[in-house]
């Protein structure tokens, strides 16, 4: 798909056109004499120097090579920021939106400026290789990582990933398109097999990594799970048609551990990650030498390192040192308000028009989720919750806060203005390490209660870890106090034990162990004001962990004696204010890595919650703070609803802008969002017997809905603004090998400037293939002013009229080509015929399945 013109004098937004610019300075200038000089440099090097390469050097880096030149580079996720080699509020990352919100924008323009900022990030944090996008599907709303991927349509995820890649390259810093492939649930996560139809496979799973790779990706990351019984790392999958079909030269990166066997370096399996152990190693060296490993597979593997050192500025002369960005947080704030999307606003109550009082309620109100959990987290400096951002913008409003409703389960790290560090008397933690011999391996201060070591912990076998802190509540009253961690740990108060426990988890999913360790708390008394010195000692014995990772925290749950008060409270609060908003959402142990969700409906009591503040107040706005779908049962009964994703550093000033009007809230769904659980068409997230059967083939998503005949709360595609508009005419034309273009004239009927993204879907009712009752060809986003019209080009690439059938064919015939502002409603139609035969112009783009 391409872009959008409009003779109309307002501003249009071009759809991703932009050249393959993936190899900057001197890698581009001349690729065979390039390739010359990096396998005579594989060559001078023995093949134990060339195996050890293909191992990473400790968690997050490769192994250099001086000898030859080579540098070591650092790998790191994100995507949503660039958490960089240490997991530490020392250092602390932009936290932007979770992947949902960005592509609710349905924009690859400003995609590609958030991967633009992402590369800034990691020149600042001296990362080489950003672990993103995750480009894997919204299959099952269910699934855990759901926050992370950007949709359940092949080409809405595509076109977003595909900017995010362009965008982080221009800069020079590698992206990482992942998990590859029908990596789209977490459970059995390492061992689950898919099974797939090729179909499906081809037309929705592998399209956004054909899209990433097209435009240039450098490299790309195997997946944990096996596809039809082979796991990733040593599937055929990544010979054909990652490479030999869509022309891959870059690096495939394994996920952490994802390498299994020697068998995986004959597969097209580049670098195994972490190191430095794994199965390589020796015992490639020796496959090798017994012939059960070709030595050209090792030579070439090394290649395509170094040109990965080589495009990232890793080999040979040191390139001039990048200027380090700033972090830029008014991003972060645009691309929420960008992907924020009203799907409710009864009576034009939004937007507020400063009211006199505000009551605002909902534990995600004051404790946001900026960012959703596991391995793409990253540690900002700074979050502004919804109270804060709606406090900022209405200074002229009383605006009061009642809890409601508590959504955190587990706990809750220590506030860093009630933490002492007793050494130094000033804010903070006093943390040691000691080694066996009771020795200080290390003594420091640090300024947040939940600690995470990825590989950099001092660890060794019975070593211990002390955690000493002086502790001022600001309430009196009883608390729950604890910690949350795996192994032996004892929490003192003032000198006496008041609990010991020695958590474990089932299973060995290792992000799970460190970064979701199961608590243990105790109820005590405190009083608000008074200094409770806080000693937590851990034994460092426990093998669970990953060498040198640790995750542990010191925390805290309210004590709540009853949640129908806090209930009643809310609402009593509500009925006395101008405008009621409650801010619902999920909390970390519903939204992260390493497990799926087993519902959609809020956690606790916030459906309760809900209701009784609409009650209360007819004037009540709901916003939901969730990564991916949630249960509203309450929906009518509000005035309007807002879905804010995981809504990154700058939350709640974004939300503030769309509350307040200063900005439009600018999403459009890029995922169904149901009404009933029990309504999902695709919905199972969990193997049989190992296996997981996508028998839905290529109908998930609305494609799914629209078969069941049934409707979602909310359809793929749906989000309202503050104006209105009116599609008024289309045409369609054929266009050259295929292809074809289609115009969309459309006005804004409304009182203010809004943006638009029209939307261009195709069927084809007289198939004798498996289509989907329809599918998305393409889109754009237009903004028009107040009372005047915009023409839309949306051009159509020859792979949207094509099915997969042993390759790609076009359905000789005619497709129905509609038009609207989302899948359920679309009042332009037209019949278009593709004219596969006519030859492309000389300025015509290479289709998809041609080589650039
Ligand atoms: C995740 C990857 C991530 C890697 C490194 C894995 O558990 O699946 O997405 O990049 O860890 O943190």
């Amino acid at each position: 798909m391409s872009g959008t013109r409009s003779p109309e004098p307002s501003s249009t937004e071009p759809n991703s056109a932009e050249p393959n610019s993936t190899e900057p300075g001197s890698v581009q200038a001349d690729p065979a004499a390039l390739r010359e000089r990096l396998t005579a440099i594989a060559r001078s090097l023995t093949l134990e120097q060339q195996v050890r390469l293909l191992t990473g050097a400790d968690m997050w880096s490769t192994h250099a090579e001086p000898a030859a030149g080579l540098r070591s580079m650092v790998l790191s996720d994100g995507p949503s920021g660039v958490r960089g080699a240490i997991w530490d509020e020392r250092d602390p990352s932009l936290n932007l939106p979770s992947a949902a919100a960005l592509s609710a924008s349905w924009d690859p323009e400003l995609a590609h400026r958030y991967g633009v900022i992402v590369a800034g990030e990691a020149i600042r944090k001296g990362v080489d290789v950003v672990l993103g996008p995750t480009i894997n599907l919204h299959r099952s709303p269910l699934g855990g990582r759901h926050f992370e991927a950007y949709s359940e349509d092949p080409l809405l995820t595509g076109e977003i990933g595909a900017a995010f890649v362009r965008g982080v390259q221009s800069a020079g810093i590698a992206a990482c398109p992942k998990h590859y492939i029908a990596n789209d649930f977490e459970t059995e996560r390492f061992t689950a097999s898919v099974e797939v139809s090729d179909q499906a496979l081809r037309e929705v799973y592998l399209a956004p990594f054909e899209r990433a790779v097209r435009d240039g990706a450098w490299t790309v990351m195997s997946s944990y799970n096996a596809v039809r019984g082979v796991t990733m790392s040593e599937n055929d999958l990544l010979r054909s048609p990652l490479c030999e079909e869509w022309g891959f030269d870059g690096v495939v990166v394994s996920d952490w551990t994802a390498v299994r066997s020697v068998a995986a370096a004959r597969a097209r399996q580049d670098l195994a990650m972490p190191g430095p152990g794994g199965p390589w190693g020796d015992a490639l060296v020796a496959a090798v030498r017994a012939g059960e490993v070709p030595a050209a597979a090792i030579e070439d593997k090394v290649c395509r390192l170094l040109l990965l050192a080589a495009r990232v500025g890793a080999l040979g002369a040191e390139p001039p040192p990048r200027t380090r960005p700033v972090i830029d947080a008014g991003f972060a704030r645009e691309v929420e308000a960008r992907g924020i999307v009203l799907v409710r606003n009864a009576e034009g109550l939004l937007p507020l028009r400063a009211p006199a009082s505000i009551a605002v309620s909902g534990q995600n109100a004051e404790l946001p989720r900026t960012q959703g959990g596991g391995s793409a987290t990253v540690v900002p400096g700074e979050t502004v919750s919804p109270l804060t951002g709606l406090r900022q913008a209405l200074p002229a409003t009383v605006v009061s806060y009642h809890l409601g409703a508590v959504v955190q389960e587990g706990l809750a790290e220590l506030p860093l203005d009630c933490l002492t560090d007793p050494e130094t008397g000033s804010a903070g933690l006093r943390v040691r390490f000691r080694d066996p011999a009771g020795d200080l391996v290390l003594d420091e201060v640090r300024f947040c209660s939940a600690l995470v070591w990825l590989g950099n912990a001092p660890v060794g076998d019975l070593a211990t870890l002390e955690i000493l802190t002086d502790y001022r509540p600001t309430v009196t009253g009883p608390v729950e106090l604890g910690f949350a961690v795996i192994g032996p740990t004892v929490l003192s108060i003032d000198g006496v034990n008041v609990l010991g426990a020695d958590n474990s988890v089932a299973g060995h999913d290792p992000a799970t162990a460190v970064l979701s360790p199961p608590a243990s708390t105790t109820v005590v008394e405190l009083e608000a004001g008074r200094s409770y010195r806080l000693r937590l000692e851990h034994s460092l014995a426990d093998t669970v962990r990953q060498p040198g990772a640790l995750g542990i925290t010191l925390g805290s749950r309210p004590v709540i004696s009853s949640e129908d008060a806090l209930i009643a409270e809310a609402a009593e609060a509500a009925r006395e204010a101008e405008v009621a908003v409650v801010v619902v959402g999920t909390n970390s142990q519903v939204e992260s890595e390493g497990f799926d969700r087993d519902t959609l409906a809020l956690p606790g009591r916030q459906d309760d919650l809900v209701r009784a503040v609409a009650a209360a107040n007819p004037r009540t706005v709901v916003v939901v703070n969730s990564g991916s779908p949630v249960t509203m049962p309450w929906r009518s009964q509000v005035r309007a609803v807002l879905l804010t994703w995981f809504g990154g550093q700058e939350y709640g000033r974004a939300l503030a802008d769309v509350l307040t009007g200063a900005v439009e809230p600018g999403g459009r769904l890029p995922t169904s969002w149901p009404g009933e659980q029990a309504e999902v068409p695709v919905l199972d997230v969990t193997p049989v017997q190992g296996v997981l059967r996508y028998d839905e083939g290529i109908h998930l998503g609305y494609r799914a809905w629209l078969r069941a005949g049934v409707q979602p709360a909310y359809p793929f595609g749906f989000g309202l603004g503050y104006t209105s508009f009116e599609y008024e005419s289309m045409s369609v034309a054929p266009g050259p090998d295929g292809t074809a273009e289609v115009s969309i004239r459309l006005s804004n009927t409304g009182a203010r400037t809004g943006r638009e993204v029209a939307q261009v879907y195709l069927s084809r009712p007289d198939s004798v293939q498996d289509r989907p009752v329809r599918w998305l060809a393409g889109f754009a986003g237009v903004t028009v002013p107040a009372g005047e019209s915009a023409t839309v080009v949306i051009a159509l690439p020859r792979r949207a009229f094509e099915h997969w059938q042993d390759g790609w064919a076009l359905e000789p015939g005619s497709f129905t080509v509609q038009a609207g502002p989302n899948v359920a409603d679309l009042p332009l139609r037209a019949e278009l015929t593709p004219r596969p035969d006519q030859p492309p112009r000389a300025d015509q783009p290479p289709r998809p399945d041609q080589p650039r």
